[in-house]
């Protein structure tokens, strides 16, 4: 078994890891031609992707380009739920589509054929209700099948879904249903995680206090929830499938009607409705799912994400089944009943490619290589990564102790707003580097610039995105002005602006370097400073807060939070814990912050910007940096005094 030493030694000899001379011989994308393929001429070259799917009319023009608003496949025609399903009934009627596991260990198979059905009925269900082409449905579900037949059930019948992660509180989520005024809300009664029960109905039900766009719930039972049933507006999801029949034809949808929303966050206290549509984005999905996971016949396929998160969107439903792959959900935590549950699904399940987030690579690292040792994993043979940079070591680690050394790994880079993956490897013909998701996909233009636009070939500076894409954001739902601002103003309106920092090595390849805005991405995930001191500020005694991420072992960032509390108050560390409670109450647990700094005052510059580098460095217990803007340098010193250079 590798130790730690040798895993330094390979690092520091810059060794890079070309695809293992078996898997590029079976490569679906072996040959570097494509890039130039693509580049030569991207238009023809996504008129060619687009191709790949099944449409009810063509498009007369691939791309209507009038910066920043993009239109592609103008006036074509298709329907998202008939090309992840109906298209593959000649052909893989009786092929698994989904493979599910609860974390209980109750387990259910979905063939293509069984998908099908069961979202022709649901479809036929929301019909029912009343839901019609280009109404909001909010979903807020466990990680079941049912999640993704409600999104393909809408897909199908013009409906725009929207889901809400589980792990929302009812403020987000009623914060995200009036945004959007859904008109009807798919839940469950309840959901696990870690043997606990979630109440996600009684959530919902908080929620709808103050959402009357809302007309009906449907509950899709999941166990044994004690839960309240209003009448008239809640039904349970198997008494009205049981009605349903069978035939639904798909809606003839335009290339540019809308798919989805997602909310994200950005650098306000609000998130963002991230609008996806449905050509463009199909399109992406389709092909760099086939690209990048190097998709067989036979495969089983394992993405972590929940669908909850763009990933789960794009590479648990969208892509994967736009493919025919078959797909393994698996519904709970990976330390459940013991640390080695991933791997004896991978194991129980022959799974093939496995995709997850750095978060979780580096919690195995720490849980041992016993943990994966443990079980025959020789199915695998492509590793992904996702959601925020891989370190090195991570990724040696989890090519040797999960790959066996064998599978190549891709450690991809997309977010919420590029709807597919952006810059990743070609596991059949790039040349890895551990630590760099290497070059932009075919068809993908990517560049580092500095402040003024200027290309920079070696070095750092920030991403850029320099010409539209297929599955592009085409908006943030109801803020066309934002769009503009947030993402298209950096350099002018041609360029995008994704909002991290790059560094380009003298091969080209891309190094990314984690967010250059006020968002932070703990285990992955995103979330505002601004949201989370909106949360704490509405807290009766707190006067200030400023949120920063300081470095954290496991989650890449954790919240640290500098409060300033009203006249009279005092911290202490049960507000400490009211004021964390505070946060999940607002947000969810995933901003629960990991610490919190009472103080006097924060520290400001003379034009009255908090200076979170100060409050980083003392969070992170380094000496302190440049000081001298500051306007009363004694707040900083008290901050020191208070809470130590060793934070
Ligand atoms: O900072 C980048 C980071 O995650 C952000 C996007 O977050 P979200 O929209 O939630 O989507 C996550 C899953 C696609 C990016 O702006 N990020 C994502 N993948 C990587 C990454 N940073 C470095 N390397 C990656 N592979």
């Amino acid at each position: 078994m590798p130790n730690r030493d040798s895993i330094e030694v390979l690092l520091r000899e810059g060794r890079t890891f070309p695809p293992p001379p078996e898997f590029a011989a079976a490569a679906g994308m072996a040959d570097p031609q494509i890039y130039d393929d693509a580049a030569s001429d991207p238009e023809a070259f996504w008129a060619r992707c687009a191709s790949e799917l099944d449409w009810i009319h063509p498009w007369t023009k691939v791309l209507d380009w009038k910066p920043p608003h993009a239109r592609w496949f103008v006036d074509g025609k298709l329907n998202a739920s008939a090309n992840c399903l109906d298209r593959h009934l000649k052909t893989r009627s009786n092929q698994a589509a989904l493979i599910w596991e609860g974390e209980p260990g109750d387990e259910r198979t979905l063939t293509y054929r069984d998908l099908w059905r069961e979202t022709c009925k649901a479809a036929n269900m929301l019909k029912s209700l009343g839901v019609r082409r280009g109404d909001r449905v909010t979903l807020y579900m466990p990680l079941v099948p049912e999640l993704a037949i409600s999104m393909l059930a809408c897909a199908r019948i013009g409906a725009v879904h929207s889901v809400v992660f589980g792990g929302f509180s009812a403020d987000s989520l009623r914060d995200r249903i009036q945004d959007q005024e859904a008109v009807l809300v798919i839940t469950a009664d309840g959901g696990y995680r870690r043997g606990a029960q979630v109440p996600l109905k009684r959530t919902v039900d908080e929620a709808l206090e103050g959402c009357p766009s809302v007309k009906n719930v449907i509950i899709y039972k999941r166990g044994e929830f004690p839960i309240h049933v209003q009448e008239g507006r809640d039904h349970w999801w198997h008494r009205l499938m049981a009605d349903q029949k069978i035939a639904c034809e798909p809606e003839a949808m335009d290339s540019e009607d809308m798919l989805y929303i997602l909310y994200t966050s950005g650098t306000t206290g609000k998130p963002k409705g991230i609008v996806h549509t449905t050509g463009g984005y199909l399109t992406g999905v389709n092909a760099t799912f086939r690209w990048v996971f190097d998709l067989k016949e036979g495969d089983r396929y394992w993405c972590t994400a929940d669908i909850g998160w763009v990933t789960g969107h794009s590479y648990v439903v969208y892509g994967p089944l736009s493919n025919g792959a078959t797909v393994f959900m698996y519904e709970g935590a990976p330390d459940w009943p013991e640390r080695d549950r991933f791997w004896s699904l991978v194991e129980k399940h022959g799974i093939t490619i496995f995709y997850t987030a750095p978060t979780a690579i580096r919690a195995f690292m720490k849980w041992g290589t016993q943990e994966p040792a443990r079980h025959d994993l020789s199915s695998l043979r492509l590793l992904g990564s996702v959601g925020e940079p891989i370190n090195p070591e991570a990724w040696v680690w989890y090519h040797r102790n999960i790959g066996g050394g064998r599978c190549p790994v891709v450690d991809t880079w997309w977010q919420t707003e590029t709807g597919m993956i952006m810059i990743a490897p070609l596991p059949g013909q790039t040349n890895c580097k551990p630590g760099s998701a290497t070059m932009a996909l075919p068809g993908v233009s990517a560049e580092v610039l500095d402040q003024k636009g200027e290309k920079v070939k070696i070095g750092g500076g920030y991403l850029a995105i320099t010409r539209p894409w297929p599955a592009m954001l085409r908006g943030i739902y109801g803020d066309p002005e934002r769009y503009t601002s947030v993402y298209w103003s950096r350099w002018g309106n041609e360029i995008y602006f994704p909002g991290d920092g790059a560094r380009r090595d003298t091969d080209g390849f891309f190094w990314l370097l984690g967010r250059v805005d006020d968002v932070l991405n703990v285990a992955g995930h995103r979330i505002g400073t601004m949201e989370v001191e909106s949360a704490l500020v509405d807290h009766p005694w707190v006067a200030e807060a400023a949120v920063i991420g300081r470095e954290h072992e496991l989650k890449g960032q954790a919240i640290a939070a500098f409060v300033t509390l009203k006249d009279a108050h005092k911290g202490s560390p049960e507000l400490m814990d009211e004021l964390k409670e505070h946060v999940v109450k607002r947000i969810g647990a995933l901003a629960r912050p990991d610490a919190i700094f009472f103080s006097a005052d924060l520290p400001k510059t003379r034009s009255g910007k908090i200076m979170r580098r100060l409050l980083k460095d003392i969070a992170e217990g380094r000496m302190l940096g440049d000081t001298t803007t500051l306007a009363d340098p004694a707040v900083i010193q008290a901050l020191k005094e208070k809470y130590g250079e060793e934070g």
